[in-house]
């Protein structure tokens, strides 16, 4: 199991994962930050931005451990927390932008 999470970790951090900035809509953390409710839920995850507010209700590890990091960036919380490729391969599905460079903690 560690070996998995080892894995999904350097799989997540690829340096050159693409941010599909050019295609994709554009928000401040300062947006992001207004949607810290269970009605609109949205998060930062490896400078991308997603909306978890259907998904919230059905997190597996509770929805107010998610509820913590509601409008905020939940990159650290994400990756230390015991989630498997398959939590990984979800978060497309929330996915509704990238944040605007000066924002940006990995992909600059
Ligand atoms: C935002 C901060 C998040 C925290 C702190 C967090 C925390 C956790 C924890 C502690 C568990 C383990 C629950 C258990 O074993 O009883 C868990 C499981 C899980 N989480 Fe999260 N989570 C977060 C966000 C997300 C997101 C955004 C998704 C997917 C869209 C997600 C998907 C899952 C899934 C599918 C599981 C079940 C185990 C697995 O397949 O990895 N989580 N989470």
């Amino acid at each position: 199991m560690d070996f998995l999470r080892r894995f999904t970790r350097q799989i997540s951090f690829k340096p050159s994962q693409s941010l599909h900035e050019e295609i994709l809509p554009q928000f401040t953390l300062k947006e992001v930050a207004a949607h810290c409710t269970i009605e609109s839920c949205w998060m930062v995850i490896r400078d991308k931005v997603y909306d978890f507010t259907e998904f919230i209700e059905y997190h597996p590890g509770g929805y107010e451990l998610m509820l913590e990091y509601a409008g905020a960036d939940a990159t650290n919380a994400f990756d230390e927390k015991p989630h498997t490729i398959e939590a990984n391969d979800m978060l497309d599905k929330y996915l509704i932008g990238v944040l605007v460079k000066q924002d940006r903690m990995i992909t600059k």
